[in-house]
């Protein structure tokens, strides 16, 4: 059996572990707000139509912000057509999904349902068909207290105080040519810094995130990054990065070792940003916003939206059902988010309900938990304190898509208040179990509190409303800790979490 050293060292620290790690997105696509967290016919239902099952489970999850309302919906949205009395709203064509929006949901929905599921809400605004004056006025809208027409609005539609939201998006992959109102890195970073510009003479204290590229193979990554932040370095505080990753012609290999392309990923987008920064000679740096992430199986049928004249209300769409690699590679994804704690300073898992997400759920019946739920549950849960980097020495394997892979990535986290270690870890191996000897020896007096494995010998097995927990993160019995060295077998294709304590 392989035996691969991992070394925890409190000196490795990289930096705090962020709750807006673990974020997600509820974008108005396919079922993942209505009949997703919308279903007034369900019998959890609360005042506003909002399901308390699927309320549960996201504080469950342990989810910090949700981007709303899109993704590539924004960039033709009028926000407006969500607020006032329901039966007054219009149903208009949603030209991202071709599906039709009925509006029974907008912003005031939205927020009462951040409220109800203790999550803060990550705003974009519409840069695709609109621009400055109109996110202007949804932050007026949002954020001025009253006394303004639009602030004025909200207090009438039933919200006295401001949301005060904090977190807003500057559009949505604008690079991406699918995009409604796509535009070249220069006309965007234009508009852009002025919209920001001018959100900011209303609330100086806003967080921006400019839009970045939509995924490494674009053609015109790292020099959109450029350009953007070029114009809007000023008035900005993160630029966004947006990555699915999926098992395409039967390469588990290639697919396990997706976090390797997050990892350049971020690593090159801040090393744009650290140019543009010394070329402007600014203090100040730019942060990533991880704001759209996931497994995501883009050339499944269940991901082509409608077409012709079939224009219908929350079709089925992007409905992928995860499942054993699938949730290893999330897991690995966020270790590398965690890893980045110095320059990720919020990342949104893509997306929470139904569409690409750990939750699902039948129309007004049952919800479940995909594989995926567990390991991103597990992390939001047992990441505290800060985050350290692990020395790993491990073999590596080949990809065809990313090159050589080490066979086990980790990370760790240590709560200086509480003294309690955790480590994540995944075997990338599709073949073999193999033995982490993990050298704890500077951080003295620890033992083992648990240790859990997500793994099963069908990595194929996915989970459905009948049966969601034949394949659980389940007891690792193989901990052990003897002399400040851990020991721990982990099986092929694994989710892994080694909590230490004092
Ligand atoms: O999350 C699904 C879609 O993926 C989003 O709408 C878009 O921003 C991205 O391309």
């Amino acid at each position: 059996m392989t035996t691969i050293t991992l070394t925890i060292d409190p000196a490795f620290r990289v930096g705090p572990v962020r709750r807006r790690t673990f974020g997600a997105f509820v974008e108005h696509l396919g079922r993942c707000v209505y009949t997703g967290i919308h279903d007034p016919e369900h019998p959890s239902a609360d005042a506003d139509g909002f399901r308390g099952d699927v309320i549960d489970l996201t504080r469950e999850l342990g989810v910090s912000t949700v981007r709303y309302p899109g993704g590539n919906f924004v960039s033709g949205y009028r926000w407006e057509d969500g607020v006032g009395p329901r039966d007054q709203r219009p149903r208009r064509l949603d030209l991202a999904w071709h599906s039709t929006e009925p509006n029974l949901v907008g912003v005031d929905e939205f927020m009462r349902w951040t409220k109800a599921s203790g999550t803060e809400a990550m705003m974009a605004v519409n840069l695709g068909t609109r621009g400055v004056q109109e996110a202007l006025d949804l932050l007026e809208y949002c954020n001025v207290k009253g006394g303004t027409a639009l602030s004025d609005q909200r207090r009438a539609n039933g919200a006295a105080e401001p949301y005060d939201i904090k977190l807003w998006c500057l559009g949505n992959e604008m690079d991406g040519p699918w995009q409604i109102g796509h535009k070249t890195a220069h006309e965007y970073g234009r508009l852009a810094a002025e919209t920001a510009r001018a959100m900011r003479m209303i609330q100086p204290d806003l967080e921006l995130v400019a839009c970045g590229s939509s995924g490494v193979p674009i053609p015109t990554f790292g020099q959109w990054e450029q350009t953007v932040l070029s114009e809007t370095y000023e008035y900005v505080d993160m630029i966004s990065a947006h990555a699915y990753y999926a098992e395409e012609d039967g390469d588990l290999g290639s697919f396990l070792a997706s976090a390797v392309d997050m990892d350049h990923f971020i690593d090159s987008v801040t090393a744009v940003a650290d140019g543009v920064r010394a070329h402007k000679k600014l203090a100040k740096r730019i942060h990533i916003s991880f704001d759209e992430w996931n497994v995501w199986y883009q050339k499944r049928a269940e991901s082509v939206p409608p077409s012709g004249d079939d224009w219908p209300v929350a079709p089925v769409l992007l409905e992928d059902k995860y499942n054993v690699a699938d949730a290893v590679v999330v897991g690995n994804l966020l270790i590398s988010l965690l890893r980045h704690t110095d320059r990720v300073h919020s990342a949104s898992l893509a997306q929470l309900v139904n569409v690409i997400a750990p939750i699902m759920t039948e129309p007004g019946g049952r919800i479940w938990r995909q594989t995926t739920f567990h390991p991103f549950a597990q992390a939001s849960r047992y990441a505290t304190g800060e985050v350290l980097q692990v020395a790993i020495d491990a073999p590596t394997y080949e990809t065809a898509k990313f090159g050589d892979a080490p066979l086990v990535d980790a990370v760790a986290t240590r709560d200086p208040e509480t003294g309690a270690v955790a480590l994540f870890a995944v075997n990338r191996s599709t073949t073999e179990t193999v033995t982490l000897e993990v050298d704890s020896r500077s951080i003295p007096g620890l033992r083992v509190l648990g240790a859990t494995t997500l793994s099963n010998p069908d990595h194929t097995w996915v989970a459905t409303a009948d049966d969601d927990t034949a394949v659980l993160p389940r007891d690792n019995d193989s901990a052990t800790l003897d002399g400040g060295r851990l020991t721990v077998q982990v099986p092929p294709v694994s989710w892994n979490v080694v909590r230490l304590g004092a």
